[in-house]
């Protein structure tokens, strides 16, 4: 049977084996989904011995994404703009494809929740790993404008302009932030530490659409602090994650995956509802 796995660290919580088990049940393909957890510095020696032993694929998480990045033999352009791989896929001339499916994934869930992206004012705060893997897919969608913000200024003055040919983008202090934008996207990992990037409340309004890439059982620190001032779309990453596993699974399969009911059974798997 084609076995895939995501490799992480740590990677015992992921969800990515229910995702991808229901994703084969449903498309009926005969495939297997396991976890791998190397330690950090045995990531590259355990990716060669799971192609080497047949391995077709595999999806790559924390902390391993920019070391995948310098493992493959080729780039998706995708993969190239977002400087990380989340997913390999070993194609049948024995080719290790890098491709990224994250900033697909968040664009298919905002338009899942009916967020119109052209022609919007999108802030996207922070400017690591998540925040670099979404520009290009967002800017693709034509907002009108694209404000990056993040708590080291220097690092998205650098983001805006690597991504400046792809469109407007710009990056500006949480100081300088003026509204109104129609779109808060939440790319930071504040909430790991029970923090909150330094968003003026006034930025906040009934019509804003709040996103945050992080997700849990309830609402996170961000989508409760944006409600408490007013958002009423909200948004979490759980969406984003069954979409970039689905777009892995298209680019392994080159079949589809319905992606409602999955995130469905997840948050069911999740007690969220
Ligand atoms: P990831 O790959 O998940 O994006 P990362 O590359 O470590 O992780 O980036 C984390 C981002 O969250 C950075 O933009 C970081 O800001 P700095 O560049 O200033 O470090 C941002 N971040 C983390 N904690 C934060 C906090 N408490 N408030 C605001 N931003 C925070």
């Amino acid at each position: 049977m084609d076995r895939y796995l995501v490799f992480g660290h740590p990677v015992r919580h992921s969800k990515s084996p229910f995702i991808h088990t229901l994703f084969a049940r449903q498309t009926q393909q005969e495939l297997e989904y396991g976890l791998a957890e190397p330690d950090v510095d045995e990531f590259a020696q355990a990716l060669r011995t799971f192609f080497d032993q047949g391995g077709k694929g595999c999806n790559v998480t924390v902390p391993f994404k920019e070391q995948a990045f310098t493992l493959v033999d080729c780039l998706s352009p995708r993969a190239k703009r977002a400087g990380a791989v989340n997913t390999i896929k070993l194609t049948d001339d024995g080719v290790l494809l890098g491709d990224n499916t994250d900033g697909a994934g968040l664009v298919a869930d905002l338009k899942s929740h009916g967020v119109t992206l052209a022609d919007s004012r999108i802030l996207l705060l922070g400017a690591g790993g998540a925040a670099r893997g979404s520009l290009a897919p967002l800017l693709a969608e034509l907002p009108s404008e694209l404000v990056i913000a993040n708590r080291t200024h220097t690092k998205a003055q650098q983001l805006a302009a690597e991504f400046h040919d792809l469109g407007p983008v710009t990056a500006q202090t949480y100081e300088q932030l003026a509204g109104p934008f129609d779109l808060v996207i939440n790319s930071t990992s504040a909430s790991l530490q029970g923090e909150l990037p330094p968003l003026a409340p006034a930025l906040i309004h009934t019509d804003i659409a709040i996103y945050d890439m992080m997700y849990g059982a309830s609402d996170t620190a961000f989508i409760c602090w944006a409600k408490q001032h007013g958002a009423r779309q909200t948004m979490d990453g759980l969406g984003m994650l069954v979409e970039q596993a689905a777009e892995a699974f298209t680019v392994w399969r080159g079949i589809r995956p319905g992606t409602k009911q999955v995130l469905r059974e997840l948050k069911r798997n999740l007690g969220m509802i």
